[in-house]
């Protein structure tokens, strides 16, 4: 294969090392090599070319992975020097930079002859290339031994779904589960004469849904897992929503399937990477309070998604000495934080290796353990004024306010509040409001324990919500377990729903199976 020039590889493995050797030497230079490597890099090309070895596997747990878009070619959309334009996928796997590379894109579902439609830009397509008959899906299997080749590497390769011009989704949700099976056929462990890639088996999949409905996305990842569970190797679901919570798309699919990661673009919206400065856009803290609160795999990763270069995006791409410091303060401000994918590899490649040097950063700030930052900012208080920019600590996260308020901070898009950094330790909020604060204290001793880590109590004589009733700022209602204040009149906005007309301001009951159900806290 044609491995080119590779631009600033000199700190990095390159091809003449990544041969692998026999297991037994593998594991025990892994073993030797693993920590050092990416820090002393020429000690371990000594140590390791007796066995030529530096295949570390993929590690979703990790706060350091780098995921690159592959297959669109998007230096070549809006560049002309053809140097740069995209290569065979294997010319990006030589070095560690890179961890997940999702293939874009399988842009059509149904195509003639019912199979989908890849569209790999200048690398294989519909049209340049031969299709199966009957169908409009190209037969790429001339590059199934670079997928392999980057899969030896330690890399995960999948299947991204979608992309700004798909033309995608379901009809119901027996048509998901018969894609899905399709999907599972052609591209990962089952098998068919018409499999694009040919033997190789790909990790996974991944939804770049930007158009259509949500309908049966949800039943199209329950079936992939079904099909996938038991199987010799693991399988990747990842997701990739605009940054503007909940997504227009896969929101309601995210809420309800769990994913392994999310690559969240911040790009080409107000929240994008070019506003981080400005609090009350940059939500990355309603994406971590989704990771611990909501997401059905309470291990799912965050990733910061970002353009590759300026001609990537039209909004959010940033020097690499920023993006860096945004990854870093990230990294150690949430614990769902997984690392940064890039929008493209092309792009990437062609402005200096961003992709190298945004992993180097993500590196050099710790691949593994988190340690929650503490809770610095004075406890929120209820029924208090703050000015924007205030700073409190509430249930586990220190939150700025966007501009003047007297409201509660919330997980919602539409709080008032911003959360910047998870937090652990020193103040809690103390907080109950005053109808509640007088049922609990009326209970045991007992009772006090639990009301400095949850505003809690009875809910004894607070009506439950209901539609078609109107109620008006200050007004208190159960919902779901906890109680909620109206912030405004308000008829027909469910407790928690997007509207933010409601301010969830205790839980019904003061036990500690409560607080940990609260949606404040993760399931322990
Ligand atoms: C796909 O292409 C390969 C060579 O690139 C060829 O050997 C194979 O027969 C083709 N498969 C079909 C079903 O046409
Ligand atoms: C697809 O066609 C293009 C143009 O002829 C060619 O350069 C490329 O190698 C082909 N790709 C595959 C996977 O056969
Ligand atoms: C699902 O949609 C397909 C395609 O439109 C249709 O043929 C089928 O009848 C639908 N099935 C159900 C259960 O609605
Ligand atoms: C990048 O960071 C520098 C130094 O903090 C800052 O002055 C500059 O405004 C930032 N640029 C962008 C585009 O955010």
């Amino acid at each position: 294969m044609a491995l080119g020039t590779l631009k600033g590889t000199a700190n990095h493995l390159g091809p003449d090392v990544g041969t692998i050797c026999l297991l037994p030497f593998r594991l025990l230079a892994d073993m030797m090599c693993l920590s050092l490597l990416r820090r002393i890099h020429l000690l371990v090309f000594i140590v390791c070319t007796t066995c030529v070895v530096n295949v570390v596997a993929y590690d979703n747990t990790l706060y350091d992975n780098v995921a690159v878009y592959w297959g669109q070619n998007s230096y070549g959309a809006t560049n002309t020097d053809t140097a740069y334009f995209q290569q065979p996928i294997s010319y990006y796997c030589q070095d560690d930079a890179i961890d997940a590379i999702p293939i874009a894109f399988v842009d059509t579902f149904f195509g003639t002859g019912g199979l989908p439609v890849m569209n790999l830009a200048n690398t294989c397509n519909p049209t340049d290339n031969t299709t199966f008959p009957g169908t409009d899906l190209a037969n790429c299997s001339a590059l199934a031994s670079d997928i392999e080749y980057c899969q030896s590497q330690g890399k995960i390769v999948t299947i991204s779904l979608g992309g700004a011009g798909g033309g995608v989704g379901f009809a119901n949700d027996t048509e998901a589960q018969t894609f899905a099976q399709t999907i599972w056929d052609i591209f990962l462990g089952g098998s068919s004469t018409t499999r694009p890639f040919g033997d190789a088996v790909l990790d996974g999949v991944d939804l770049d849904i930007e158009g259509g409905s949500s309908t049966g996305y949800a039943a199209f990842v329950t079936e992939i897992r079904t099909l996938s569970a038991g199987a010799s190797k693991e399988y990747y679901v990842t997701g990739a929503p605009q940054c503007p919570f909940p997504d227009a798309y896969l929101g309601s699919v995210i809420d309800e399937v769990g994913f392994d990661a999310i690559y969240v673009q911040f790009y080409n919206n107000v929240c994008g990477l070019q506003n981080y400065d400005v609090v009350s856009d940059w939500d990355f803290g309603v994406w971590d309070l989704w990771a611990q609160q909501t997401s059905p795999n309470p291990d799912v990763k965050i990733y910061i998604g970002a353009p590759a270069s300026s001609t990537a995006a039209g909004t959010g791409y940033l020097p690499i000495g920023n993006l860096s410091s945004i990854a870093v303060q990230m990294r150690q401000s949430f614990p769902s934080f997984g690392g940064v994918m890039l929008w493209d590899a092309s792009q990437a490649y062609a402005n200096d290796r961003y992709d190298l040097a945004i992993k180097d950063a993500l590196v050099a700030a710790g691949g593994t353990g988190f340690t929650y930052p503490a809770c610095t900012a004075p406890a929120y208080v209820a029924g208090q004024d703050y000015t924007g920019d205030s700073q409190v600590s509430y249930n586990g996260y220190i939150w700025e306010a966007d501009y003047w308020t007297d409201s509660a901070p919330s997980a919602s898009s539409s709080s008032d509040w911003s959360a910047i950094s998870a937090c652990s330790g020193g103040t809690t909020t103390t907080t109950t409001t005053t109808s509640v604060s007088s049922a609990s204290s009326t209970s045991t001793s007992t009772a006090a324990s639990t009301t400095a880590t949850a505003t809690s109590g009875s809910c004894s004589g607070v009506a439950a919500w209901a539609s078609g009733t109107a109620y008006t700022a200050g007004d208190q209602v159960t919902y779901d377990g906890d109680l909620w204040t109206a912030n405004y009149w308000t008829e027909n906005d469910t407790p928690g729903d997007d509207s933010g007309s409601w301010t969830e301001t205790g839980t019904c009951t003061s036990t500690a199976i409560a607080r940990v159900k609260s949606r404040y806290f993760k399931w322990l």
